[in-house]
């Protein structure tokens, strides 16, 4: 029996099977009652007005920020900058950084829009370019091709740390390491590693770390991105405004620091309040039992996929490889059509189509996956139902 389910209102009385959690998560009641308490309670506005109400809401998200700050282990809160998404993390890097023309950027070809689109824009708009490294047959990252790329015109490498298109998390201190030998920054896309596993930023020694509160318990629209202090103090805010400024005048202005000249107008301060509430929980749930819950349950839908004629899983067949996904496809029958099928017939909620990955896809001449993705509060006979509903709809499409 897995107790944590009863903190889920949607999976108590079992009212669906929900495997789409690289996409969001599902939110614990803890997380629900801090957002309304925070509505109900102290509904202020942060970091500006004297009165009590302010002041709490100040030191609620000061203390969301502590608590993110020491589930990184970060050297210290300010280096944690409270953004909506992992794509606003990314974008915020690209734009501040102060690449210039001709400065080159590695990215994989396995890269969710929002951590390629950024690169076509700076190359279009000032110039700089960027290098894709070609994933191996079995679509884990090619570390050789990645070692003859860098160069010292390499600013930036810019790599997604585990894949939304297939599970598959890339080597990423062996990929730092040789990043900084080369003189470059390195810029990782957490938005599917940060929820699953045990991440020490000091240990990695990662530059800037992006991710999103909504694919780990979190309220949706929050997000972090983790700077090195030094660094974040050397970037330029590309979004400004009220609240990153100190003082100003009709002709300048003077910012704050890190991470308050980043943090531009007001906040969603139930959400950052919520996120702090979703890290807290998931500090009581333990990596140990999410990575062993996910690999006991990836396990079995491998094994059962394997035996569904034509059936192609994208990336290796391994699944201790793709942590909590299985992204698959079967030629001649469309994903939409099994995704909305699950769902009518079984309330099974799954993604179809191509995960932002479009230039994948595209590359590889395949009209788009069904992903299932688990997290810890699934169940066995949640897989099995799955698995059984699957084949029923396989067969009759
Ligand atoms: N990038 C998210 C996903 O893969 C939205 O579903």
């Amino acid at each position: 029996m897995n107790t944590h389910r009863q903190d889920f209102p949607l999976l108590r009385d079992c009212k669906v099977v929900y495997f789409d959690n690289a996409c969001q998560t599902l939110r614990p009641k803890q997380v629900i009652e801090a957002i309304n308490e925070y509505y109900q309670d102290y509904p202020a506005c942060g970091g500006r007005s004297m009165h009590h109400l302010a002041a709490k809401v100040t030191h609620k998200c000061e203390e969301a920020r502590s608590i993110i700050s020491t589930f990184l282990h970060a050297k210290r809160k300010e280096e944690i900058v409270f953004t909506r998404n992992t794509t606003e993390g990314i974008n915020l890097v690209a734009h501040s950084l102060g690449l210039k023309a001709g400065d080159i950027v590695i990215i994989s070809d396995k890269e969710h829009n929002s951590n390629l689109i950024p690169w076509q824009v700076l190359r279009d708009k000032i110039g700089i370019e960027y290098k894709i490294i070609y994933s191996k047959e079995d679509n884990t990252f090619d570390l050789e091709a990645y070692k003859q790329a860098l160069n010292n015109r390499v600013k930036l490498v810019s790599l997604g740390f585990t894949s939304n298109l297939d599970g598959v998390t890339i080597p990423a201190n062996e990929i730092i390491t040789l990043a900084h030998k080369a003189g470059a920054l390195v810029l990782l896309d957490g938005a599917q590693a940060v929820p699953h596993r045990k991440i020490d930023v000091q240990d990695l020694d990662v530059d800037f770390l992006a991710f999103s509160g909504h694919k780990m318990l979190g309220p949706s629209g929050t997000g972090v991105l983790y700077g090195k202090y030094s660094l974040l103090t050397k970037l330029d805010p590309f979004m400004v405004g009220g609240d990153t400024v100190a003082s100003s005048t009709y002709e300048t202005h003077e910012f704050l620091p890190p991470p308050e000249k980043f943090e531009a107008g007001l906040q969603d301060y139930a959400g950052i309040i919520g996120l702090g509430a979703a890290v807290n929980y998931l500090n009581t749930i333990g990596f140990e039992f999410i990575e062993q819950q996910e690999q006991m349950l990836n396990k079995y839908i491998t094994t059962e996929l394997k035996t569904i004629s034509g059936l192609k899983i994208i990336g290796p067949s391994d699944p201790k490889e793709r942590g909590g996904i299985c992204s698959f496809y079967i030629p001649g029958k469309d994903h939409h059509q099994i995704a909305l099928m699950l769902d009518e017939t079984s309330k099974i909620m799954i993604r179809s189509g191509q995960h932002c990955v479009h230039s994948w896809f595209y590359a590889h001449q395949i009209p788009g996956s069904v992903r299932a993705s688990v997290y810890f509060y699934n169940t066995m006979n949640e897989a099995e139902v799955f698995i059984r509903e699957l084949k029923k709809v396989v067969s009759i499409l």
